[in-house]
């Protein structure tokens, strides 16, 4: 990364903000972030603005714009691509999705080969699984059981990559993540995720809302170690090819509840509602050998690290909203 002009889409995000602060710790020489901001924050780089004014830059846009697109990328020698809707937002509006998600990573795609770009670095997710038939899941696994629209548009991001490299030899990884979690989640929106309405009424002193039955699986990932596996993905000698992002452990929603009660210093009894109708998926589970065979990567930081980290963060930040 060292000297290199990189460019982060969706960099003012909660996964894009970490990404902009690691490629500030791998020596790059300018990183500029575009980002509508329409859910990211520039309180989540402002760190980066910081530490490092004369490298880092906001450029408040959208993906749609072609013009302003291709104008940031212009000279960029990577890209890692994260702008992208939330999965119940596509469910809500599938054209603004359709319009983000896909027409948006084309214009990334498309600006990339004109920039004469090294390596694009997209954001994928296990959503293109749906519910597996084998755990764990590997790569190899068919996207046949996904029926979400955010799942759809991410497993098409992923051919249409394929075909930009086949067509011009684009370099690019895709990196499928699974449950991510930590510092920088969106506290404020209407799309706000569960740990965070946890921790909310955990500090009220009331008990979490587990929706569905609580024995639903997912397989965290600290956001920092999801950071990491970007930049070792711009890294390593590969390309046309997409790796599992996970810590390949089960975590039931009542293990992550009882989890978070414990960093947060309290206890107590669940309570339970019913299930939501989006993506519920009832167990994840990752094999991550590819990504530690290839890459160099492993997650490192523990659940119980990670939820301490979170709740710190979180006290640190809520009185500001
Ligand atoms: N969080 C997860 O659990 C998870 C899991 C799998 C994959 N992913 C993928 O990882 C990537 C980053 O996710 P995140 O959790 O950091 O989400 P996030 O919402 O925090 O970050 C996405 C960023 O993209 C920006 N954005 C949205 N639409 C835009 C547009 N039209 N133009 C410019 N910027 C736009 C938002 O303002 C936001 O800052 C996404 O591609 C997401 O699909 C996330």
């Amino acid at each position: 990364m060292t000297d290199r002009r990189i460019v982060v889409t969706g960099g003012a995000g909660t996964i894009g903000s970490h990404v902009v602060d690691q490629l500030l710790d791998a020596g790059a020489a300018k990183v500029v972030v575009i980002d509508d901001l329409s859910r990211g924050r520039v309180e989540n780089i402002a760190e980066a603005l910081e530490r490092a004014p004369e490298k880092v830059e906001l450029v408040e846009g959208d993906i749609r714009d072609i013009p302003l697109v291709k104008k940031t990328i212009a000279g960029a020698d990577a890209v890692f691509h994260l702008a992208a809707l939330r999965i119940t937002r596509c469910a809500a509006e599938p054209r603004v999705a359709l319009e983000v998600l896909v027409d948006g990573t084309f214009n990334i795609i498309e600006a990339s080969v004109e920039a004469n770009v090294e390596k694009v670095i997209a954001s994928s997710t296990a959503s293109v699984y749906g519910l597996a038939e084998e755990f764990p899941t590997t790569e190899r696994h068919h996207p046949y059981n996904n029926d979400t629209f955010y799942g759809a548009s991410k497993a098409f991001n992923e051919g249409m990559l394929r075909s930009f490299k086949a067509m011009h030899d684009l370099d690019y990884v895709a990196l499928r993540y699974f449950n991510v979690y930590g510092p920088r989640m969106d506290a404020h929106g209407k799309y706000t995720e569960v740990l965070i309405r946890w921790m909310e009424r955990i500090e009220a002193g009331q008990p979490p809302l587990v929706l569905g039955d609580g024995k639903a699986t997912m397989d965290f990932v600290h956001v920092k170690d999801i950071a990491r596996a970007n930049i070792l993905a711009a890294q390593a000698d590969v390309t046309d090819t997409v790796y599992n992002i996970a810590s390949a452990t089960e975590t039931s929603l009542i293990d992550l509840a009882r989890g978070l009660q414990e960093a947060m210093g309290a206890s107590g009894e669940l309570e339970f509602g019913p299930e939501r109708s989006v993506n519920a998926v009832p167990r994840r589970l990752a094999d991550i050998s590819a990504a530690e065979r290839e890459l160099g990567w492993k997650p490192t930081i523990t659940m119980h690290d990670g939820l301490v980290e979170l709740v710190q963060w979180w006290r640190s930040v809520k009185g500001n909203v």
